[in-house]
């Protein structure tokens, strides 16, 4: 294979820039050519297709966002946007994609792939819930970032004897509620994969006051619900603390990446050239305990495919993201006053 592209697409995340950057100097180093697609799917069924170079992605590495802009483009799920993509592509005699995006890029990485034109996918968002992989790029950023806020608002909160509800992203998954909570020392930590009970939250909240504490801090995952609705049930199920809510909302999408999303957006991206370059399309990279590894993204189970499809046509998934188990243990183990029912 001598020329590629690369593509970001769905939420961007920090690292993908690194992604981009490991791409095309290990492309060139192949020998290969390397073209960056901007604006995602969108932009290549557009054509906004154009040559890199190593100056290109020069100082990228530490910047936050997809200098490649990126997009949400329902259309490519279609096949009329599919093959009006490829037709782009030709043009500029392309034969193999890297896209980095989540589970929704990955579909149109297996698109690409079945009509001819191996795509790779790399798992790029901050909420850690993309099948096939330990760590995404952008997670440990955004916990990062989560974390640093957590600091900020436990120093106010233990001011005023406060109880904080700080509602996090994650979309379906509570990883980064997971993680920054037992990072931050918070004392309850509310996550979508566990049930919980708002009456032994405040029973939890007022035990914590009585035993001299000066704050609560309620890590809760979007996923759960919106934090004013939960701060709503809270009062509902009694609760008479002095209670405050904090959106974090978008600035934990940005920033410049961690050395450890640098590092693994780098380790990725240039195995993703390394399996175009064998020819190989319609695979996944993740981590699973420090090494890397691929995975077909579509295709029986049995295959090691991190998605079938079923005879009705509707996606299973055969790898489902899971947050580690453990670490709720570990919370429960830390704090005295938890409110885990399971
Ligand atoms: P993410 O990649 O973060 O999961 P989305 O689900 O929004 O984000 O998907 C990103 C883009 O991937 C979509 O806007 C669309 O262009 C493309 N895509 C999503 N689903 C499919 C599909 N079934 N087939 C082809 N392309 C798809
Ligand atoms: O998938 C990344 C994410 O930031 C989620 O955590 C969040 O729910 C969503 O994207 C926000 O999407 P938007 O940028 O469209 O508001």
């Amino acid at each position: 294979m001598k020329r590629i592209a690369v593509l970001t697409s769905g939420g961007d995340s920090p690292g993908m820039n690194a992604a981009i950057r490991a791409v095309v100097r290990k492309g060139l180093n192949e020998g290969m050519e390397v073209f960056g697609i901007n604006h995602g799917y969108a932009g290549m069924v557009a054509g906004d297709i154009f040559p890199m170079d190593s100056k290109t992605v020069g100082d990228k590495i530490g910047r936050g966002g997809t200098f490649l802009y990126s997009a949400r483009y329902p259309e490519f799920a279609e096949e009329k946007g599919q093959l009006a993509g490829i037709e782009q592509l030709k043009k500029k005699g392309i034969e193999g994609v890297v896209v980095i995006g989540g589970d929704g890029s990955y579909h149109g990485a297996m698109r690409l792939t079945e009509h001819g034109y191996p795509a790779v996918g790399l798992p790029g968002t901050i909420d850690n819930d993309i099948v096939g992989t330990d760590f995404t790029i952008g997670f440990d950023t955004a916990v990062t970032t989560v974390v640093d806020a957590l600091d900020k608002i436990r120093d106010t909160s233990s001011s005023h004897h406060r109880t904080f509800v700080v509602e996090v992203m994650g979309r379906n998954a509570g990883d980064i509620a997971l993680w920054s909570g037992i990072a931050a020392g918070a004392d309850d930590i509310c996550i979508p994969e566990r049930e919980f009970s708002f009456e032994k939250i405040v029973e939890n909240i007022e035990r914590g006051y009585e035993q001299g504490k000066n704050h609560h801090l309620i890590v809760l995952a979007e996923g759960v619900m919106h934090g004013e609705a939960f701060a709503k049930k809270l009062k509902e199920a009694g609760d008479t603390s002095d209670l405050r809510v904090s959106v974090l909302g978008h600035i934990q999408r940005g920033g410049s990446p961690t050395a450890r999303d640098r590092v693994l957006a780098s380790r990725m991206g240039a195995h993703a050239v390394e399996l175009l370059k064998e020819g190989k399309g319609g695979l996944a990279i993740g981590i699973h305990n420090e090494e890397l590894v691929d995975s077909p993204i579509l295709g029986p189970a049995e295959t090691g495919a991190l998605m079938s499809v079923n005879p009705d046509g509707s996606i299973k998934v055969n790898q489902p993201h899971e947050v580690p188990i453990e670490l709720y243990r570990l919370n429960k183990d830390l704090n005295r006053t938890s409110n885990y029912i399971s």
